[in-house]
């Protein structure tokens, strides 16, 4: 059962109980008691303050781990599929990522995410104009590199790294270029 008759000996400010006033008189605690509770709670703060941060780092260690790893090859299409001067679509690193492979010559292939670096419309290619045409804000970009050339888009085309390899296109990277 809890005691109500607490006897308190030592109040914070020194003065007797009876000068007390009345919320201290009825909430009484003895400056130990207050102390060692602000000690008791300071701790518990710092813990769970320090908790936090250590899951926060967590976290921030396991996001990087799976965003800094290579996304898994992937089988674009047959060269013989892709018609020098033709472009085909397909999505990578995930199917929310749509990209466009660009065959410009015989040898010759390029493939960028087709998602406008101004606000994520998708880009059409035009190339007998040797571009990429956004219709949204009417941006363009070069088929060449990638980066802008007229519009409000500022940043180059994310840029999928190809392999070749006995007659198959795979995609097997995703290059981000600030400029
Ligand atoms: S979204 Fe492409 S130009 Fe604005």
């Amino acid at each position: 059962m809890e005691d109500n008759n607490v006897q308190v000996t030592n109040f914070p400010d020194g003065r007797p109980q009876r000068v007390q006033p009345r919320w201290r008189q009825d909430f009484p605690i003895d400056l130990e008691a207050d102390e060692y509770g602000a000690r008791r709670d300071f701790t518990k703060f710092m813990v769970l303050t320090s908790l936090a941060f250590a899951c926060g780092q967590l976290w921030i260690a396991l996001l990087s781990t799976f965003r800094g790893r290579s996304p898994r090859e992937q089988r674009i299409a047959a060269v013989d599929d892709v018609q020098v001067g033709q472009a085909v679509g397909f999505h990578f690193p995930t199917q929310r990522d749509p990209c466009l492979l660009i065959r410009q010559s015989e040898n010759e292939f390029l493939a960028y995410s087709s998602l406008c670096t101004h606000l994520m419309c998708p880009v059409r290619p035009e190339l007998e104009q040797g571009r990429l045409h956004c219709p949204c804000h009417e941006g363009y970009f070069d088929l060449g590199t990638g980066r802008p050339i007229a519009g409000p888009p500022r940043r180059p085309l994310p840029r999928i790294q190809l392999r070749i390899d006995r007659g198959i296109v795979y995609a097997t990277g995703v290059e981000e270029r600030a400029s």
